[in-house]
């Protein structure tokens, strides 16, 4: 059995213990100051017996325990294993160093809480810790700015209003027309710039370097003229590709155990291929800025759905390693960040309340 480091743990004090995290695994174990030591006896991969060899002066039974405790807990590799093969394919593609690679895959696969959960914990936290103001008031004499036009020569502050995340909704099908404004909106090329070494793709949408690391995946479930299934959306040709099919698939498993997902004729899934930024940015920065771009995205895509008559409900509660699967990423450089799910809502209007500035209404 050959054993080596993986470059993907780290350690926490706990009491008189340290704690080692893998978090590429996910998997943690305590071991004391001294135990720490064997996890630095295999930079490279090693026999267990040639570590024993290398100290002699501890029981050969001793060094294999301790070496065993530790491939266990997943917090060394052993050679051949899936983890060690993931470890790997980390080394060749993540640009990005330990600390957004901590991040980023610490926070994979979460398991998220319910809305009853979410409920009850804010209840409770509200009983001895209220929540911080959402607003930032300025003083009364602050200067007061003329109301947005949002009239027909100014439609776009008036769709803006209009976007709700609305979970609740009509069982009619998406049209391929409005799917394909959607998918435009966030990744359609407009044009190309010619930076002197290549051309880059413009977009609607501005992206650090003009590298846009972002895909859509679309998770067809009741879209006329489009037979359900997962496709990849091509920005440079505007067109869809489908994907092998997979049964059992489960809209709310794929995000977060959303119950709502599951009535949604439609999922569009952002991807981020890292690597694009990463090419020419590789410092933990590049990672904000991957994250920031999504948001980018992702509000194209909702203001073309509301134009349409659309709700575009974001998540970020996913379940990256199934979708990673269902869409053929590596899970290392290709990664689910995003998902926005589609559908006709019903009204919700009669719960929203009004809002006046300078005692006049604006919508
Ligand atoms: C980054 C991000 C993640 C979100 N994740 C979820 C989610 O997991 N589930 C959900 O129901 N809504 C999610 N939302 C939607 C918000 O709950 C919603 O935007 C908020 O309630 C305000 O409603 P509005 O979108 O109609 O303005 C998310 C929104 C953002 C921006």
């Amino acid at each position: 059995v050959r054993v080596k480091t993986p470059r993907t743990i780290t350690s926490f004090p706990h009491r008189n213990a340290v704690v080692i995290y893998n978090y590429l695994t996910k998997s943690a174990v305590t071991c004391s100051p001294a135990g720490v030591y064997w996890l630095t006896v295999a930079p490279e991969w090693k026999s267990v017996d040639q570590i024993a060899d290398e100290h002699t002066h501890f029981d050969p039974r001793d060094v294999a325990d301790q070496i065993q405790m530790f491939l266990d807990a997943n917090v060394l590799l052993q050679e051949g294993t899936p983890q060690a093969d993931q470890e790997e394919a980390y080394s060749k593609s993540w640009e990005l160093g330990p600390t957004a690679a901590l991040l980023h895959f610490a926070t994979l696969d979460n398991r998220f809480e319910s809305l009853s959960e979410s409920k009850k914990g804010q209840e409770r936290r509200a009983l001895s810790d209220a929540s911080p103001m959402l607003f930032l008031r300025n003083p009364t004499d602050a200067i007061v700015l003329p109301h947005p036009k949002h009239d027909d020569e100014h439609a776009l502050i008036g769709i803006m209003s209009k976007r709700r995340t609305n979970r609740d909704v009509h069982e009619h099908p998406v049209s391929l027309q409005e799917l394909s404004e959607c998918l435009f909106s966030g990744l359609g090329i407009t044009g190309f710039i010619d930076n002197g070494h290549s051309l880059l793709p413009l977009k609607m949408t501005p992206s650090g370097g003009c590298r846009n690391p972002y895909e859509a995946f679309v998770w067809a479930r009741n879209i006329s003229g489009l037979a359900p299934g997962f496709y990849h959306y091509s920005a440079l040709e505007h067109n869809l590709a489908p994907l092998p099919n997979r049964k059992n698939v489960c809209a709310n498993d794929l995000l977060g155990g959303q119950d709502w997902a599951e009535q949604m004729p439609a999922i569009i899934f952002l991807v981020a291929e890292i690597k694009r930024t990463t090419w020419k940015y590789n410092d933990p920065n590049a990672y904000r800025v991957v994250l920031i771009e999504a948001g980018h995205i992702a509000q194209n895509m909702m203001l073309a759905c509301t134009q349409n008559g659309l709700t575009a409900c974001p998540t970020a509660a996913l379940a990256h390693s199934e979708i990673s699967q269902l869409c053929n990423l590596d899970g290392i450089s290709q990664t689910p960040i995003y998902a926005l799910a589609i559908g006709r809502p019903k009204n919700y209007a009669e719960k929203i309340h009004p809002i006046e500035y300078a005692n006049q209404r604006i919508f």
